[in-house]
């Protein structure tokens, strides 16, 4: 079981020392018995890194460049982070589909890249809301997964986009029926996420082929993040 916290585009260095010093006192002991990851912004990962360097508690990046170096300004690739210390990345947001045009190729490339580089990879899939009212959330899913090659390493997260940030959550059922999907393709764990909160966390949790969450917005709070690990633990035992 994992759970994974995407910061997305918050949090500063000094904010991260602040909330990795208080997670570490709130669950670094704890978090043995199930992974826990975070994955602050790129300029927050030194801080992240530094302050859990003696927890189980990992440190992973948002996105990773395809190349190991060159001319891609703007961009991080995947021997920078290791160098840093960072663990694993997350590819393939909804976010970076929609707002930068990352495409199921750009994907496969980042995950590859990363992968070869010796990072854990969590890959991100899910249907937008009208894919969904029209039939097509398992069409879209087995678009987005079968670009994906099966890895020691990678992990795949379902985040239905109507659920990203909206306090909707998939239904225990709908999440079920996704997971059998990507599994049925797959090999490897499935996480869920959008809009795991405390108060959905251990429903979702429970469901079987669900192998951890992703989680956003509750991911900032040190309280309701280690509330969702404590959830998971409850699970696990
Ligand atoms: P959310 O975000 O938990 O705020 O819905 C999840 C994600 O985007 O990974």
């Amino acid at each position: 079981m994992l759970i994974a916290g995407n910061w997305k585009m918050n949090k500063t260095a000094s904010e991260t020392v602040e909330f990795c010093s208080a997670l570490r006192r709130r669950i670094g002991g704890i978090a043995e018995e199930v992974d826990v990851a975070v994955f602050p912004p790129f300029t927050s990962l030194a801080a992240a890194v530094r302050l859990l360097a003696t927890t189980e508690i990992a440190v992973g990046a948002q996105n990773v460049h395809w190349a190991t170096e060159g001319a891609f300004t703007g961009e991080i690739s995947a021997p920078m982070l290791r160098e840093l210390g960072v663990y694993a990345v997350i590819v393939g947001h909804s976010e970076r589909r929609q707002l930068f045009g990352e495409t199921d190729e750009t994907v496969v490339r980042r995950a590859a890249a990363a992968l070869e580089a010796g990072l854990f990879v969590i890959a991100c899939v899910g249907e937008l809301e009208e894919e969904r009212d029209c039939g097509d959330t398992d069409a879209v899913l087995r678009r987005q997964v079968s670009a994906l090659t099966e890895d020691d390493r990678l992990v795949v997260a379902y985040e239905p986009c109507w659920a990203i940030g909206t306090g909707r959550t998939a239904t225990p059922d709908q999440a079920r029926e996704a997971h059998d999907v990507i599994k049925s393709l797959l090999d490897v764990p499935v996480l869920y996420g959008g809009s795991v909160t405390p108060g959905t966390a251990e429903e979702l949790l429970a469901q079987p082929g669900v192998d951890g969450a992703l989680v956003g917005g509750a991911s900032l709070d040190v309280d309701s993040f280690a509330a969702i690990c404590e959830s998971a633990i409850r699970i696990r035992s």
